[in-house]
C-alpha cells in the first residue's frame, strides 16, 4: 500500500502515518483511520516523500514524529523516563516555573495546562508534586503523548510511576472543556507558540516539527484570545510562558513576571493561593 490519498486532504496539511516494521501495519492502519491520514507502508524511505512534510511512525507501543525529506532532522518522541526529561524536572526551568504558578503555596497545587504540547512543562509541574490536567487540541500531538504517558506508567521506575500518576489528558481545545473539569484548577499555565528561544539541537527538532504542524497555534490573535478566555475563568491565577524579549499576550500587563534567560513567565494574580 502507498499513500493512500492526498496529505492536504486531511486537517494537517502536512502529516501521514507509517508503520516501522510490517508487523505494527495493523495498528498504523487503525491511527491512520482515527486521525484521518494517508498511510505510508513500512518500505517507503522517507526521504523521499514529498506530499508529506512529516509522518507519525508507529513501531510497537511507542509513537514517532519524522520530518521528511533529505536532511530531516531526527524524530520526536514523548520519552517522559528520558535522562533530558528527568534533568528539566530538576533543573533551573523547574524553579522558574514552580515560582510562577507558586508551588508550595498550596498542596496539592492543581494546574490546568492549557496548551500541553509535547508535555514536557506539564512532567515538570507533575515532578514537582502539582496535579495536572493537560489539554491538547492537536490530534497528533495527542496521540504521541498518550504514548508517552502509556509507557511512563508501564515503566517500573517509583519516581517516574508516581509523576505520571499525577498528570490527566483531555483532548480538544482548551476554551471548550466543560466546566467539571475546570472545577478546582487553582492555576492555569499557557504556552501557545513554540517561538525561536533555544539553541540546543534536541529542541531546534521539535520547534521545527510543530511549526510544520501547528500553523494555527503559531497565530498571535489564537493565543490572544486563549489567554482571555483563561482569565475568564474562576483560577487564583494564569500563567503564560514567553520569549523573554515578546510583548505580553493581548497587551494585557501581568500582575508581575518570572524572567529567566531565554524566557519569561507573565504572571496574572486573581486571589491568594490558599
Ligand atoms: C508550544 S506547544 C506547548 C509545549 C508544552 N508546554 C511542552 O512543554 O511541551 C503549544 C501546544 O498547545 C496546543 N494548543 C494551542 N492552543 C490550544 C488550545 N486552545 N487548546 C488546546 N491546545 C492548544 C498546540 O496544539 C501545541 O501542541
Amino acid at each position: 500500500m502507498s499513500i493512500t490519498n492526498d496529505a492536504t486532504d486531511s486537517g494537517h496539511k502536512a502529516l501521514a502515518v507509517q508503520a516501522a516494521t510490517t508487523a505494527d501495519e495493523g495498528c498504523a492502519v487503525q491511527l491512520a483511520q482515527r486521525l484521518g491520514l494517508p498511510l505510508l507502508t513500512a518500505d517507503i524511505d522517507l526521504i523521499h516523500v514529498t506530499r508529506a512534510r512529516a509522518v507519525l511512525i508507529v513501531s510497537g507501543q511507542s509513537l514517532s514524529l519524522q520530518q521528511t525529506g533529505r536532511g530531516a532532522p531526527g524524530p520526536v518522541v514523548v520519552d517522559f523516563g528520558s535522562p533530558s526529561m528527568r534533568y528539566r524536572s530538576r533543573s533551573g526551568t523547574s524553579e522558574l516555573l514552580g515560582k510562577a504558578v507558586g508551588h508550595g503555596k498550596k498542596v496539592p497545587l492543581r494546574v490546568l495546562d492549557a496548551t500541553a504540547g509535547l508535555g514536557r512543562d506539564a512532567f515538570v509541574l507533575a515532578g514537582l508534586g502539582c496535579e495536572v490536567v493537560m489539554c491538547e487540541r492537536d490530534p497528533a500531538i495527542l496521540e504521541m503523548l498518550r504514548c508517552g504517558l502509556q509507557s511512563a506508567a508501564a515503566n517500573s521506575d517509583a519516581w517516574l510511576s508516581g509523576v505520571i500518576q499525577r498528570m490527566r489528558l483531555c483532548s480538544g481545545d482548551a476554551q471548550h472543556l466543560a466546566a467539571k473539569k475546570l472545577q478546582g484548577v487553582d492555576v492555569i499555565y499557557l504556552d501557545p507558540m513554540f517561538p525561536q528561544r533555544a539553541k540546543s539541537a534536541a529542541v531546534k527538532k521539535e520547534m521545527a516539527l510543530f511549526q510544520v504542524l501547528l500553523e494555527c497555534s503559531a497565530n498571535p490573535q489564537d493565543a490572544d484570545a486563549l489567554l482571555v478566555w483563561a482569565l475568564a475563568q474562576d483560577t487564583a491565577r494564569v500563567v503564560v510562558k514567553r520569549p523573554s524579549k515578546a510583548p505580553s499576550l493581548a497587551t494585557l500587563k501581568p500582575s508581575h513576571c518570572i524572567a529567566g534567560k531565554s524566557v519569561r513567565y507573565d504572571v496574572y494574580v486573581h486571589r491568594k493561593l490558599y
